[in-house]
């Protein structure tokens, strides 16, 4: 007997593989979409996260440098005024010295929008320090926050200083930040020789942080703050996450350790100086 019954049940089969095919192809499609949306979105938060950061320094930035220029200004014109040999002396120092401070202050901006080139070179964290420091100096004071040095010698570590310099202006804005009624905030550089690494340390007398915000706080977007301050800065929760893919970067390390009213204190542990790859 000749199987007729195959025919149509061989092209009901054959239906049935071109329309899985046909879903399969679709379904590769949406996934191809997806990954290439996914990649997208990546890149735009790592764009934001990128403009957040240049936004904070571009304010903090014109502002010192304003403090300085009002500084000139007011003692040139003062000097113009005076003619006695004395106060013009004293008018030219103060013109010298904020004349200067204007200068370091667009040297580290300099330095720190070089943070879009990726090299490494070893850095001399102290001067690091006190290059992000120039920046935040008249705020601080501002705010009534007390900066300690616990500085011990610590050899170069290798990194992008424009990159660490983003990551302590965060940091250092954070502790600030959480001190609105003024506080210390401790700056400490130590150096691990049977470990080759070398610790960072931001700590602040501030609010703190509960153990829930602790989980989160490398979240991008996270934040626990209503916007921008007075000064134009935090709110927009992308502070830690950038410091912690800098950090990653570096093959570094973050730690952080928080009380609820007693303070914060972030770590960040660099290697040094790499030796001949192994
Ligand atoms: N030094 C600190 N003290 C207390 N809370 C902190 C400190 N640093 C960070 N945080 C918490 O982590 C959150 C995320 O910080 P960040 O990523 O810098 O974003 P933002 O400063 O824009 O809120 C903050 O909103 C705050 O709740
Ligand atoms: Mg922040």
């Amino acid at each position: 007997m000749p199987q007729p019954a195959h025919a149509p049940l061989g092209g009901i089969a054959s239906a049935r593989i071109d329309e899985i095919t046909a879903l399969h192809r679709q379904l590769e499609i949406a996934r191809l979409r997806h990954a290439a949306e996914v990649s997208e979105l990546r890149r735009q938060v790592l764009e934001a996260r990128k403009l957040a950061g240049l936004g904070e320094l571009l304010g903090t930035t014109t502002h010192e440098f304003n403090n300085a220029l009002t500084t000139i200004l007011n003692y040139a014109k003062l000097g113009l005024r005076h003619r006695d040999q004395p106060t013009r002396d004293k008018a030219l120092e103060r013109i010298l010295s904020a004349g200067t401070r204007a200068a370091k202050i667009t040297a580290s901006v300099l330095g720190m929008s070089r943070s879009g080139s990726a090299r490494f070179e070893p850095v001399n964290l102290h001067l690091l320090i006190e290059d992000v420091l120039v920046l935040l100096e008249r705020e601080l004071m501002k705010y009534r926050v007390q900066v300690e040095r616990e500085f011990t010698p610590v050899p170069k570590v290798s990194g992008n200083p424009g990159q660490l310099q983003q990551v302590l202006l965060n940091l250092l804005v954070n502790a600030r930040q959480a001190m609105p009624g003024g506080g210390r905030l401790i700056l400490r550089l130590s150096y691990d020789e049977p470990t080759g690494l070398v610790d960072l340390m931001v700590r602040d007398t501030g609010c703190g942080m509960t153990p829930d915000v602790m989980r989160r706080i490398f979240e991008p977007r996270f934040s626990t703050k209503s916007g921008p301050d007075e000064t134009g800065k935090g709110g927009t929760g992308l502070g830690l996450s950038a410091c912690k893919e800098i950090v990653d970067a570096h093959r570094g390390r973050i730690r952080v350790e928080s009380a609820p009213g007693k303070g914060t204190a972030i770590t960040i542990r660099l290697p040094l100086q790499q030796q001949v790859a192994s």
